[in-house]
């Protein structure tokens, strides 16, 4: 028996009856997979080969290190199937990079890119039957990395659990098909020199009550600021764009996830689609057409980019009180870049990058 297999409590999850699922219906969440994925490794930092075993709670102790001092970061991927009924995977290499440099930060030991592929590859075939039709959503995968050695110093863990689950979604905003944020003036999503670019756990819980009072308040999300209020970092779930006079403006800051979708958007941007994109830091006032860009107005279009959130076209956004509105009709950039993103992960699309893997 593998250690992880012996972390597993294997059975107390129970799946969702295939039959009981509305694909039509699909949320973010709410639906359990039969199996989930992982392997453990110790204070050597090797991992043993992944073990696939049916859903089940995992056993760590009270005094793990990841419950009391948050070492824990995850990532997001997705399965999608394409018209013709296979599945791919997007940018696999990309998610194992962006995990194995959180590790380093938080001195957890990291799954080798071999060992992360074998993970998600061997988890989504043994819950394939749970990837959506083609256009009805996705498999989300969230592998996780997490210490669970027991310490009361506040210490790395002697051992790292690296585990994979899945759970078929449908869209992440529900409801219309733009989204109305307000912009964040109280609460600060990351510390300059901190760890805002790292996929932590504990960049997302302090987030939770700013956002869930602006959902109170009517709004989808929330667009933070950097550390000095003059510029937008991203939401907590997604990486902030906008379109003006035909050019890609994608908000740049050292505190801010590096998204991969946000690198695949510019790559087809500049690439596929001959649009002029300017990555750097973005000013709010740009954005809203305020100030120095006060005879510009607001952006042509904004649109926020992620695994989850795909490109979530914005119509308003609210700043200290005052709605800007930027379009009721998704624009025709965000259009064409969706179509070319969702192109290229279902298969629909040539993948040109090298981006997809098949699951045969
Ligand atoms: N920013 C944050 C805070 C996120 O959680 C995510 C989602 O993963 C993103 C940005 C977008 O990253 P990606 O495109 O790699 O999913
Ligand atoms: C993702 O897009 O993969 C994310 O991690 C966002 C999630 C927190 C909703």
């Amino acid at each position: 028996m593998s250690r992880f297999e012996s972390m597993v409590q294997s059975g107390t999850i129970v799946p969702t009856a295939l039959s009981a699922i509305d694909w039509n219906k699909l949320g973010f969440g709410g639906i359990i997979t039969p199996f989930i994925g992982g392997s453990v490794a110790l204070s050597d930092g090797i991992f043993e080969s992944i073990s696939i075993v049916a859903n089940g709670n995992i056993s760590i102790p009270p005094l793990a290190c990841c419950l009391n001092y948050g070492q824990e970061l995850f990532e997001g991927m997705k399965a999608n199937r394409g018209p013709d009924g296979r599945i791919r995977l997007f940018r696999i290499d990309a998610n194992a990079a962006r995990m194995a440099k959180g590790a380093a930060r938080f001195m957890l030991a990291a799954p080798s890119e071999e060992l992360y592929r074998k993970a998600i590859i061997e988890t989504v075939k043994a819950n394939a039957d749970y990837v959506p039709p083609y256009g009805k959503g996705a498999l989300y995968v969230r592998p996780i990395l997490a210490g669970v050695g027991m310490t009361l110093n506040p210490a790395p863990s002697d051992t790292t659990i690296f585990l994979v689950t899945t759970v078929p979604v449908g869209m992440h905003y529900k409801g219309s098909s733009m989204v109305s944020i307000k912009v964040e003036t109280d609460f600060q999503r990351a510390a300059a020199k901190g760890t805002g670019w790292v996929k932590a756990a504990g960049n997302y819980a302090p987030c939770f009550l700013p956002t869930s009072e602006a959902k109170h308040k009517g709004f989808d999300d929330l667009l933070f600021l950097n550390q000095t209020g003059t510029h937008v970092e991203e939401v907590g779930t997604a990486n902030f764009a906008m379109i003006k006079h035909g050019i890609l403006y994608v908000a740049d800051s050292p505190s801010i996830l590096p998204g991969i979708t946000r690198d695949s958007v510019m790559r087809i941007a500049r690439e596929l689609l001959d649009i002029e994109v300017v990555f750097a830091p973005l000013e709010l006032d740009r954005v809203l057409g305020l100030k120095e860009f006060a005879g510009e107005g607001p952006a042509d279009e904004a649109f926020f980019t992620g695994t989850a959130a795909i490109i979530s076209p914005i119509s308003n956004i609210n700043y200290e009180g005052k709605d800007y509105c930027l379009g009721e009709n998704v624009g025709p950039f965000a259009t064409k870049l969706r179509e070319v993103l969702l192109g290229i992960q279902t298969g629909v699309m040539p993948d040109p990058f090298d981006w997809v893997t098949i699951i045969e």
